[in-house]
C-alpha cells in the first residue's frame, strides 16, 4: 500500500520563491503508517524566520500592492486559491495521508473542508465593516476594522490542511501578511499548497512558509518583534510558552486553540445504538488525535452496563490500518512520541484501577498503531480521567444525577467542547448552558462548519477561531468582551443526520 505521488516541494517558501534554509539543514518526514522516511525537507530556523518576516513586513508596507488592493480583489485571490486546491485535491489528499497517516476518505474530507473555509472567507473579505457611534458632544466617531500586520501561524499535525485554511482564510481576507510554520510531522501537503499561492497570484511576501521544529522556527515566530499576532493550535504546554514569548517580546496578540478533555454525556433516554456509535466515533475518529475528542464518556447508571458492553463490541470491530488501505476506519498515531505517551497513559489506567475491556497495546506491525482501547470504571482522579491522551482510548464514567454529571464534567482545567445525548430539551439545554466549554454538541459530535466559531474556555485557549473580528482585526473593547464568553450550541436537528456527521469533520 503506497502512493506514487511526487513530492515536489521540499524547500522554504519565502517572497514567492523556493529557497534552501540558511543553515543547509534538513529534516526527515516519516510516513507514520510505515515508520519510514519519505523525504528530506529544508529546515527553517531563526535566520530563515527573520527572512520570511522581512518579506511579510515589506508586503504590508503602506503603499504595497497588497495593502493598496481592494478588499474584493483579496476575496478574488482567496477564491482562486480555493479553486486551485480543489483542482489538485487528489495530490493534496495523498500528501496529507503520507504526512499524517489518516485514511484517504478522512484526508479528502479535510482538504474539502479547507476549500469551504477559504470560500467562506473569500466572501467575507469585502464585508468587514466598522460602525458609526452615537457619541456625547459635537463629535462624529466611527470604528474601522484594520488588518493587524504580519501574523505568525503555527499549525499542528492532526488537521494540517483544515487548520491551515482556518488560519489563512480570515488573516488574508482582512489583509494581513503571513509567516506560516507547518508542524514538523506534516509539511508535505502544506508545502504543496504554498506553491498555489504564487499560481493564484498573491503578491510576493504576502504568504511565506517556513517548515521546521517548534523550539527553533516556532519559537523564533513567537518571539519576533515584527510579528503583530500569533495564531497557534497545539498543546496547552506550548500555548503557555507562546503567551510568555509575547510578554517577553512585543506583547503580540495571541489566539490559542489548545487541548481538551471533553465530556460526552449520555442520558438514559438517549437512543442507545446511536449514542454508542457517536461516542465511539468522537474518540476513535482519527485515532483520537482531535483536540475536541469526547475523551470522557459519562453514562447514566441505568444504561451503564449495556452501554459499556456495546462500546466494547464496537471498538473490537474498528478497522485500523494503513491510510492508503480503503478498508481502514482509522490510521496510526502520528509519531513515536505520541505512541509512547498513549501507551504510558494506558498503563497508568490499569494501575490506577480502571477496568480494561479491550485493546491497550501497540499493534504488532510496522508504523505507530495502537489498538482501539476501552476502559470503564474511570474517575477524574485517574490520569486517564484528567490528562489529554490524544489516542484511541475511550474512558467510560458512571453518573446518577444531572447535577452530579455537570459538576464532574466541569472538574477539569480544560474547556474546549462537550456533547450531550438526550431526547429531553430541558436536560440538553440545562447541561449545555452549565458546561464551561466553547462548543456544545447536542445529539451530534465533532460537527464543524465555516460559519461557526471555535475555541475554548479555561486552559483550552484564548480567543475564537473562525471569527474574523477576533482573529486578526483590532476590536472595540465591547466586542472583544462579548466574544470572550462566546459559546456555540449545536443541535442535531434530526437523527437522520447521524452518519453524515463524520464525512463533514
Ligand atoms: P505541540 O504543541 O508541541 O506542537 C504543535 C505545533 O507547535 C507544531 O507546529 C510545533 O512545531 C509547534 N511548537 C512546538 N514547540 C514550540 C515552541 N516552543 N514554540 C513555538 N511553536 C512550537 O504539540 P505536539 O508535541 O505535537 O503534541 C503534544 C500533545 O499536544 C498531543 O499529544 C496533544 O495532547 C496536544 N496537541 C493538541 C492539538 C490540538 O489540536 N489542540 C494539536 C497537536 C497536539
Ligand atoms: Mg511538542
Amino acid at each position: 500500500m503506497a502512493s506514487n505521488v511526487n513530492i515536489e516541494f521540499r524547500k522554504l517558501f519565502i517572497n514567492n520563491e523556493w529557497v534552501d534554509s540558511k543553515s543547509g539543514k534538513t529534516f526527515p518526514v516519516i510516513n507514520p503508517s510505515t515508520g519510514e522516511s519519505v523525504a528530506d525537507i529544508q529546515e527553517a530556523d531563526e535566520a530563515d524566520v527573520n527572512q520570511a518576516v522581512q518579506a511579510a513586513k515589506k508586503a504590508f508596507e503602506r503603499k504595497s500592492t497588497w495593502t493598496q488592493m481592494n478588499a474584493s480583489q483579496r476575496g478574488e485571490l482567496l477564491i482562486r486559491l480555493a479553486h486551485l486546491i480543489k483542482d489538485n485535491v487528489s495530490i493534496i489528499t495523498e500528501l496529507n495521508t503520507i504526512d499524517s497517516g489518516k485514511p484517504l476518505t478522512a484526508s479528502i474530507g479535510e482538504v474539502l473542508q479547507g476549500v469551504s473555509l477559504l470560500t467562506y472567507y473569500a466572501g467575507l473579505a469585502d464585508k468587514i465593516n466598522g460602525q458609526t457611534l452615537l457619541s456625547d458632544g459635537p463629535v462624529f466617531s466611527y470604528t474601522r476594522r484594520e488588518p493587524i500586520g504580519v501574523c505568525g501561524l503555527i499549525v499542528p499535525w492532526n488537521f494540517p490542511i483544515s487548520i491551515l485554511c482556518m488560519k489563512i482564510g480570515p488573516a488574508l481576507a482582512a489583509g494581513c501578511t503571513l509567516v506560516i510554520k507547518p508542524a514538523e510531522q506534516t509539511p508535505l501537503a502544506s508545502l504543496f499548497i504554498a506553491s498555489l499561492f504564487k499560481k493564484a497570484e498573491f503578491p510576493a511576501g504576502v504568504v511565506n512558509m517556513v517548515p521546521g521544529y517548534g523550539p527553533t522556527a516556532g519559537a523564533a515566530i513567537s518571539n519576533h518583534m515584527d510579528i503583530a499576532k500569533v495564531s497557534f493550535t497545539g498543546s496547552t504546554e506550548v500555548g503557555k510558552l507562546i503567551l510568555k514569548a509575547s510578554a517577553d517580546s512585543n506583547l503580540k496578540k495571541v489566539s490559542l486553540e489548545l487541548g481538551g478533555k471533553s465530556p460526552n454525556i449520555i442520558f438514559a433516554d438517549a437512543d442507545l445504538d446511536y449514542a454508542v456509535e457517536m461516542a465511539h466515533q468522537s474518540i476513535m475518529y482519527h485515532s483520537g488525535q482531535i483536540c475536541c475528542a469526547g475523551s470522557r464518556t459519562y453514562v447514566h447508571e441505568d444504561i451503564y452496563e449495556e452501554f459499556v458492553k456495546r462500546s466494547v463490541e464496537r471498538a473490537k470491530k474498528r478497522v485500523v490500518g494503513d491510510g492508503f488501505d480503503k478498508k481502514s476506519e482509522s490510521g496510526p498515531q502520528v509519531d513515536e512520541d505520541s505512541l509512547k505517551k498513549i501507551l504510558d497513559l494506558i498503563e497508568s489506567g490499569k494501575k490506577e484501577g480502571a477496568k480494561l475491556h479491550c485493546g491497550g497495546k501497540r499493534m504488532d506491525r510496522s508504523g505507530y498503531f495502537v489498538e482501539p482501547t476501552v476502559f470503564s470504571d474511570v474517575n477524574e482522579n485517574m490520569r486517564i480521567g484528567r490528562e489529554e491522551i490524544f489516542g484511541p482510548v475511550q474512558s467510560i464514567f458512571k453518573f446518577k444525577t444531572i447535577d452530579e454529571v455537570i459538576e464532574k464534567a466541569n472538574n477539569t482545567h480544560y474547556g474546549l467542547a462537550a456533547c450531550v445525548f438526550t431526547k429531553d430539551l430541558e436536560t440538553s439545554l440545562t447541561v449545555a448552558h452549565a458546561i464551561k466549554a466553547g462548543t456544545i454538541w447536542v445529539n451530534c459530535v465533532n460537527y464543524f462548519s465555516p460559519q461557526q466559531p471555535f475555541g475554548g474556555y479555561k486552559q483550552s485557549g484564548i480567543g475564537r477561531e473562525l471569527l474574523v473580528y477576533n482573529k486578526i482585526l483590532r476590536l472595540s473593547l465591547l466586542y472583544s468582551l462579548q466574544i470572550k464568553t462566546c459559546k456555540i450550541i449545536l443541535y442535531c436537528l434530526t437523527y437522520s443526520m447521524k452518519f453524515c456527521v463524520y464525512e463533514m469533520i
